[in-house]
């Protein structure tokens, strides 16, 4: 590994060369002014078409093959940019002058310390949870600890004291009546207070958007160290966000080249349309739930296989094929069992995904030093190739982002557990950017699924029953 980006910056530069001459010019908006609701639209299974809301914080071309952020190409952000600056234009929603972006910068170091939920993050058996599990769980103890909502909202209110719900709290005793009840739990207030107001406006604005946008990073190297049985470490305020980060999980700073690439990842998965977890946040947000409940809906939407879980798979993939030798073989018996390929294929993409023509050069790059990675991306070099000759015309199958991510972290050092949850601690940014975009004009969401079932049926007693 060199230890200056300059050598990152030229591949960067190289890719996004390269990038442009394959895409073409920059993509046109497919819709300028406001629309006219309702709008018609055809909707296939999985909601594929629906149009949830209007956006101008991000737009993915998929035929086109190209990625926008606030009408700035990912590809330009990826050669000039930092996340700060891009988390800054995803939810202010333009480019930060010098002087915003030193501030914004502060206020990121700043919120990096959340002492409150780091100390029952660690009081709790995080080395035995899920990691995307302990994220939303730490996310949960920042609304907690940054806007004291839970407090205000359970406070102790001794005239509606009631007793114990029996639906959700186990009994020693069946109840018979309130007065047979064992537990008694205060009710929640009808009314919320003036405070717990002003506290539930602030939990949904730019400010709790910047503290989760910070402390995601800070919550996530900490489950990293706490699984692996070592103390988290406090921040350091002299670091990027990106390098801090990787600092915070190995406790060593990186090199500038390490720090760029960390940077380069996180400003390539900031945003990105309207996918399952950034939908996740908005329905949870239209109900005028807050930013952190809404986030933690995000995190969990992204754990799945299918969507942020899918670079883990890619590299049990590659691991799985073992050699170059073997893809051919390997790809025929998993095609002939009508199984996908990790890391290939895309609901809006038909054409290659543009953050994977970066991060797949960066990978190049890194994997010089290392046999493991070396043979590692030899093997992905080669699926790569035999997978696009057989669904790439033909489907629109063509490697997504997550193919290259997880070799890209292995190459930094981050363990296998850690990439969706890397993945959450940038896309933070684009959740969001997004629930504040959607709450100045909110409705909650409400589809209808359409009804398959029988009507009318007869109930039949249980001794009636057959059987
Ligand atoms: C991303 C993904 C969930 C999109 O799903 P989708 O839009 O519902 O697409 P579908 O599953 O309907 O696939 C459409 C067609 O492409 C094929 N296809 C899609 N992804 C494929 C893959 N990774 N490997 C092989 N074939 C694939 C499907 O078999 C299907 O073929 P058919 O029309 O003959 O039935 C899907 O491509 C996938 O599961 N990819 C692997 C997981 C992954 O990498 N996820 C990360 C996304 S960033």
């Amino acid at each position: 590994m060199v230890d200056t980006s300059k050598g990152i910056k030229k591949v960067v530069a190289r890719a996004v060369e390269k990038a442009r001459r394959e895409i073409g010019g920059t993509p046109e908006s497919p819709s300028k002014g406001r629309l006219k609701w309702p709008i018609q639209c055809t909707v296939g299974p999985g909601l594929e078409g629906a149009i949830a809301c209007e956006s101008q914080v991000g737009f993915v071309n998929g035929s086109q093959g190209s990625l926008v952020y606030r009408g700035y190409d990912v590809l330009d952000l990826s050669a000039h940019s930092t996340f700060e600056e891009v988390s800054y234009l995803l939810i202010h929603g333009r480019l930060p002058t010098k002087s915003q972006l030193e501030k914004f910068e502060r206020k990121l170091v700043e919120f990096r310390h959340i002492p409150g939920t780091m100390r029952v993050l660690m009081g709790f058996p995080v080395e035995k949870m899920n990691a995307m599990a302990a994220i939303r769980l730490g996310t949960n103890m920042m609304r907690q600890e940054c806007t004291q909502l839970d407090v205000m909202e359970a406070r102790r209110d001794p005239d509606t004291a009631i007793s114990a719900d029996e639906d959700s709290i186990a009994m020693e005793v069946p109840p018979s009546g309130e007065e047979h009840a064992i537990y008694e739990f205060p009710k929640a207030r009808g009314q919320k207070s003036a405070r717990s107001e002003k506290a539930m406006a602030a939990a949904a604005g730019i400010e709790s958007a910047t503290r989760l946008i910070a402390g995601t990073a800070t919550i996530t190297a900490a489950v990293a160290r706490i699984r692996e049985g070592r103390m988290p470490l406090e921040p350091d305020p002299e670091l990027s966000h990106a390098a801090n980060y990787l600092y915070m999980i190995s406790g060593k700073r990186p090199s500038p080249a390490e720090a760029k690439i960390m940077d380069l990842a996180m400003i390539l998965h900031a945003d990105h349309g309207m996918n399952a977890s950034t939908f996740a946040s908005l329905v949870v947000a239209s109900t005028l739930s807050d930013m952190y409940m809404s986030i933690s809906s995000g995190v969990a939407a992204l754990n799945g296989p299918l969507h942020g879980g899918a670079n883990e798979r890619v590299i049990e993939t590659l691991e799985e094929i073992g050699d170059p030798g073997n893809v051919k073989a390997w790809y025929r018996a998993r095609k002939a069992e009508g199984r996908k390929i990790p890391g290939f294929g895309h609901r809006v993409y038909k054409r290659y995904d543009p953050r994977a023509r970066i991060l797949g050069p960066i990978a190049n790059y890194l994997t010089g030093s290392s046999e493991r990675a070396k043979r590692l991306l030899e093997t992905a070099h080669e699926l790569e190739q035999v997978v696009i000759g057989d669904l790439g015309e033909e489907k629109g199958i063509y490697p997504n982002v997550d193919f290259y991510s997880g070799l890209v972290y292995t190459c930094l050092g981050i363990p296998t557990y850690l990439f969706t949850p890397t993945f959450a601690v940038a896309r933070v940014a684009g959740w969001t950017a997004r629930v504040l975009e959607y709450m100045k004009n909110n409705r909650i969401f409400r589809p209808r699924a359409i009804y398959t079932g029988r009507l009318n049926r007869r109930y039949q007693p249980l001794d009636e029953r057959p059987g």
